[in-house]
């Protein structure tokens, strides 16, 4: 019996049987569609059954569709690596893939812990996260994730570093909003920065936690605390990588090159998973060495698998050469003028950046019953506790987002 994500498993009723999909419509076994207003889980930004990246993962598969790349490489991962050096911020020039965004995060806490090791300093091993952060499911990455139900059950095995609250006052918080968080930061970074070996955070927007949005102010202010105080600054980009933001990576709001910056989901758009974790010069050098004590020993068995970097080099070809980031700034402005038609006390807050609109209620009560809503009116959308959003695939017409959005409107206006 399969066994699924997320899911008490006594629950489980009859589930949406997908057969087949084209653009941003999945197609049902029982004759019905559904819109995919999340991207399934916001990877497939160019929609499904994409001819163009068909095409790619087919002539690579009639190449071949996997080697090791212990003691072997090939064009698609040297290409690939090229490329998101090209692109990311300047300074992260080395690039170590990996096969999930979970993944990508333990390989860049490795780099973190391991770096100053390299360097010889002793001690500098805990990490610094952020309140309602997610990073993923694995351990590492739970341990730097907030407390939530995704945790909940190990707990007692984690062994937790520091949290600090994001600045209040969103994308556009004052000075005075960002210095309360900043200054928490630096008073901590004083106090224990001989114990710690990296700051994580997910630039701009926390995505699973609830769709928290804060200031470029606060990453640059922190970008300095972390040069200042030997701390190395991670971004997990793997939610807001890719164009979700509204430019191609969050960290460009900020204008700032974290120490290490962690890309999945999008990067190979839905077709297999894939991540990436880049680094600077400065990191990568501190692995070198005469012997393995010094080297990054990590390898997972798919790593840079030419399949999933033949589409990914495919994906951003598209991304660049139709425009997207143009798309983006459509939707967000449709997603805007929308949402200020939704009125009713339910609504605690509505956040929307780039292709992403959240709409916190008061409770999570709010929408119990939606999910079987929507599709009953021909959208896939899921909310994530309180908060109802959605994260199209950058494809979308305007009729599909305004069909979505009056969905959501639907079901929200209705709520007392
Ligand atoms: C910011 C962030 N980091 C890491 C992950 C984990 O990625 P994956 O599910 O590919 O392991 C996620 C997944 O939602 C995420 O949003």
């Amino acid at each position: 019996m399969l066994w699924y994500p997320y899911t008490q498993m006594r629950q489980v009723s009859e589930l949406p049987k997908m057969v087949s999909g084209e653009g941003v419509t999945m197609h049902l076994e029982d004759g019905r569609s559904l819109i995919d207003g999340i991207s399934s889980w916001w990877a497939v930004i160019h929609g499904y059954n994409h001819p163009v990246l068909n095409a790619a993962l087919l002539t690579q598969a009639n190449k071949f569709a996997h080697v090791m790349l212990g003691g072997m490489t090939h064009n698609p991962a040297l290409d690939l690596a090229a490329k998101l050096v090209s692109i990311t911020p300047a300074g992260l020039n080395h690039v170590f893939f990996s096969d999930s965004g979970s993944i990508g995060v333990e390989v860049a806490l490795k780099m973190a812990i391991q770096y100053w090791k390299n360097i010889g300093y002793s001690g500098k091993s805990k990490i610094i996260s952020l309140r309602n952060g997610y990073h993923g499911d694995t351990f590492k990455a739970m341990e730097v994730s907030d407390d939530s139900d995704f945790t909940r059950a190990f707990s007692d095995v984690l062994t937790r570093g520091f949290i600090l609250d994001i600045p209040t006052g969103g994308f556009d918080a004052d000075a005075a909003q960002v210095k309360e968080a900043t200054d928490a930061l630096e008073a901590l970074l004083q106090q224990e920065h001989q114990n710690i070996a990296a700051f994580i955070v997910e630039p701009i927007v926390q995505c699973a936690g609830g769709f928290n949005i804060y200031s470029p102010l606060y990453l640059k202010a922190a970008r300095d605390l972390c040069t200042k105080y030997n701390v190395l600054f991670v971004f997990d980009e793997v939610a807001t990588g890719f164009g979700r933001t509204g430019k191609l990576f969050a960290a460009e709001h900020a204008g700032v090159t974290p120490d290490i910056m962690i890309l999945g989901k999008a990067m190979t758009a839905g077709y297999m998973g894939h991540a990436a974790t880049l680094a600077t010069t400065a990191v990568f050098d501190s692995f070198l060495g005469d012997n393995y004590e010094k080297a990054l020993m990590h390898g997972p068995t798919f790593m840079a698998n030419p399949l999933a970097c033949a589409v990914a080099l495919q994906s951003i070809t598209l991304i660049e050469e139709e425009n997207y980031l143009q798309k983006i700034a459509r939707i967000q402005a449709i997603i805007r003028e929308q949402f200020d038609t939704f009125s009713t006390p339910a609504i605690v807050a509505k956040r929307t950046i780039g292709a992403l609109g959240a709409i916190e209620m008061k409770d999570a009560a709010c929408l119990s019953g939606f999910k079987e809503f929507s599709q009953q009116k021909g959208v896939w959308l899921r909310p994530i506790g309180n908060v109802l959003y959605l994260m199209p695939p950058y494809i979308i017409t305007e009729k599909e987002l305004l069909t979505i959005l009056q969905v959501m409107k639907e079901w929200i206006q209705q709520i007392k």
